[in-house]
């Protein structure tokens, strides 16, 4: 993406908070920003409570400061769909998303927004970076989760701090990105990405311990930053996201292929009718691969379920096919030689068949069979 930040001249920034029960946070947080704000950087505060109930309300109408604005959702819950609420209603070029706990100190905000004028997409208020740090009393359990997460977001971003929630991007850089998914905590990781954001700065800065209420991470939380992940995934390699599942199915496939042909040998046991075991068995994994190659490798994909299923074991025959025709070319080439065996011959073509399949009914599932909408 183009750097936009160099055209940013406006010095004016807009401060998202979201909050849930930060009651007692907020005074002090406010006041802290409010001398930021004194010594000479324009700003408004956007809070966004999801119904708290716990003063906040009221906490605003005695300050009814001018510049800042309380947002209370009513219905709506969670963090980073209150951020993009916040980021709606914001009036100034230069974005800003911190935390309302105190973790994040707003003495680095004028330095965060600087970071954008001197041409960054992204800036983060880091702990990661030399001269940042984090308050002591973190459990080793958190310090770890917290390892973990940076490491997962290690394919779509070498920011060190990439799980910040205390972040700042232009406007211009927002709108121009793809559309966002509020899903989870991380909504400053889907920023990066779905903005294409390259030149991220990060500012150092001390993470503080909250003093006040609690944390809302829980476990919940993390699993949803797993989905978050693949979403990330399938947005930033969606070759990689739609052929890797689909390799992974096919093994299985083998499993459940050799499994089906042990049990039903076990009550349908005549000679006679071993093709028509062998029959069901293809088909039932076919069809075990289809429900899940859908889901997981063209969960993307458009139109009839029926269409794509017939389309599916259309383009497996083709695979078939070639294992058919492999194995009777080695078995005919053997009977010159007198080395190859109908076993051998059969297991030299299934692998040929199968490496053939993976990559001809991936591209074909992908290009004819699961076409992607607009
Ligand atoms: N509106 C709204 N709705 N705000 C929420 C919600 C919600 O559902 N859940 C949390 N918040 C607000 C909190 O009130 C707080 O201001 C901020 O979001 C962060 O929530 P915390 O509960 O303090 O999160 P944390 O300290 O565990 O995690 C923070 O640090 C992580 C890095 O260690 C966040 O900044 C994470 O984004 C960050 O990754
Ligand atoms: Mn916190």
């Amino acid at each position: 993406m183009t750097h936009q930040g160099s055209s940013i001249s406006s010095k004016s920034v807009s401060v998202i908070i979201p909050t849930y029960q930060e009651a007692g946070s907020l005074p002090t947080l406010l006041d802290r920003i409010a001398a930021i704000r004194d010594s000479g950087c324009d700003l408004e505060v956007i809070v966004v409570d999801d119904d708290s109930r716990d003063g906040t309300e009221e906490l605003f109408e005695r300050r009814n400061n001018p510049w800042e604005r309380l947002i209370v959702r009513r219905t709506e819950r969670g963090l980073s769909s209150a951020v993009l609420r916040g980021m709606d209603e914001s009036n100034h070029d230069v974005l800003l998303v911190m935390d309302a706990d105190g973790s994040h100190p707003p003495e680095a905000i004028p330095a965060m927004a600087q970071a954008l004028r001197d041409g960054a997409d992204f800036s983060v208020g880091s702990r990661y970076v030399p001269g940042g740090s984090t308050e002591d009393g973190w459990g080793v359990l958190r310090w770890v989760n917290s390892k973990i997460a940076t490491v997962m977001a290690r394919p779509f971003t070498s920011v060190r701090d990439p799980m910040s929630g205390f972040f700042c991007i232009a406007r211009s850089t927002w709108k121009a990105g793809a559309e966002l998914d509020p899903i989870g905590y991380k909504i400053g990781l889907e920023l990066i990405v779905k903005c294409r954001c390259v030149n991220v700065v990060e500012v150092p800065i001390h993470f503080s311990t909250r003093r006040e209420g609690e944390s809302k991470l829980t476990l919940k939380v993390q699993w949803e930053y797993l989905l978050h992940i693949i979403s990330l995934c399938r947005f930033k390699y969606p070759r990689l996201s739609s052929f890797l599942p689909f390799a992974l199915v096919g093994l299985s496939g083998i499993a459940v292929y050799v499994g089906l042909l042990a049990v039903l040998g076990t009550f349908w046991s005549s000679d006679e009718t071993a093709w028509l075991r062998i029959l069901v068995a293809v088909l039932l994994t076919m069809t075990w691969n289809f429900a899940w190659d859908r889901r997981l490798a063209f969960w993307d994909a458009r139109g009839s379920i029926v269409r794509q299923y017939f389309g599916f074991v259309a383009v497996c025959a083709i695979p078939l096919l070639v294992t058919y025709f492999a194995t009777y070319f080695f078995a005919r080439s053997g009977e010159d030689t007198g080395g190859f065996g109908l076993p051998t011959a059969g297991l030299v073509g299934s692998v040929i068949g199968s490496a053939f399949g993976l990559v001809f009914n991936w591209f074909c599932n992908r290009w004819l069979v699961f076409r992607q909408g607009k």
